[in-house]
């Protein structure tokens, strides 16, 4: 079975696939990987020009060597079929479906792709902003456990979740927060990356850098944006710090020494460190390239 590669998805970046100019744009960019939008930044009137934009993006390897994903519309609309298709054929490293409610809308996209025997590493990604994704988060969260089912990350559907709940939307986020530890958690229990919703504010650094800060502490693998100057504070927040990185070796160099082999529990400054620790620290080293 395909196994899931590693990634860094810290800076995952939207472009609307009618927009040639930002599509040019792309393979310059720092970001970790890129999102190119056939569902709710294209108008109705405009899905068939940005369907063919999309597939030229990919097939010309656009993005240089990020990670490229299409976001479909949905399987249920006019157009999600034949989206999926042309995707399919393009070869993105993932399809993005959005508006999902549960684990049925990503096995239909799944069945889809095993009939026309597309290749097991092309993955699913999906979006969890509607109520019932929501209430089904656990059964989706499952669907990680097979690779079969090819899903591999979660999306945060923030403006989405919004506008069904009728919560109101504020810079703190407090009405959101309950959520979005709610899909940290299944994205863990399911061993999928999950990423932040966008930031609608892209003058307002300051601000999106706090949110990136947030979201990091929060447990989430990265953000994704709207706007290129989002990219630099997304990078920094995501990418484990030099204090973080410090103390990891510490402990990395705790349990090596020989006093310490074969033992499950220590001391170090004053402070309680197992090897779920370790484990821990290993896992900060390696996504800081240590
Ligand atoms: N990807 C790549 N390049 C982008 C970009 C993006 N998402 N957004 C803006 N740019 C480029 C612009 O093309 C412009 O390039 P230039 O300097 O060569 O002219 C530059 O960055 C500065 O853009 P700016 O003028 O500040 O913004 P804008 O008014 O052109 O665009 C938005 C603002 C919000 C319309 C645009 O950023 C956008 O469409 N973002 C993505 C929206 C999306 O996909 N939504 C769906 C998911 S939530
Ligand atoms: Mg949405």
């Amino acid at each position: 079975m395909t196994s899931r590669p590693h990634r860094p998805r810290r800076s995952v970046l939207y472009v609307p696939a009618t927009n040639a100019k930002a599509l040019a744009k792309i393979a310059s960019l720092d970001c970790d990987a890129v999102i190119v939008d056939l569902e709710d930044a294209v108008l109705p009137d405009e899905k068939k020009a940005a369907r063919d934009a999309a597939m030229r993006f990919v097939a010309e390897r656009g993005a240089g060597a990020k990670e490229t994903v299409i976001r479909i519309n949905a399987l249920s609309s006019e157009w999600g079929r034949d989206d999926l298709k042309a995707a399919r054929e393009a070869r993105p490293d993932a399809i993005l479906l959005p508006k999902v409610d549960g684990p049925r809308d990503i096995l239909e996209a799944d069945r889809m792709l095993d009939r026309s025997e597309t290749d097991p590493s092309l993955w699913l990604w999906a979006m969890v902003e509607t109520p019932r994704a929501m209430l089904n988060l656990g059964a989706i969260a499952e669907l990680g456990r097979d690779n079969a089912a090819r899903l591999a990350c979660l999306v945060a559907g923030t403006n989405d979740l919004v506008k069904e709940t009728g919560v109101l939307s504020t810079p703190d986020r407090r009405y959101l927060t309950a959520w979005l530890m709610q899909m940290v958690l299944a994205a863990r229990a399911g061993s999928l990356d999950i990423l932040d919703g966008v930031s609608n504010d892209f003058r307002d650094l300051d601000a999106f850098g706090a949110e990136c800060g947030e979201a990091a502490n929060m447990g989430f693998d990265g953000k994704t944006l709207i706007h290129p100057a989002q990219i630099e504070a997304a990078n920094r927040a995501f990418s484990p710090g030099s204090e973080a990185i410090l103390e990891a070796e510490a402990i990395r160099v705790a349990f090596a020494a020989p006093a310490n082999r074969g033992k499950g529990v220590l001391s170090l400054d004053g402070r309680m460190v197992e090897r779920l620790h370790l484990e821990q620290a290993e896992r900060l080293l390696a996504r800081a390239g240590k």
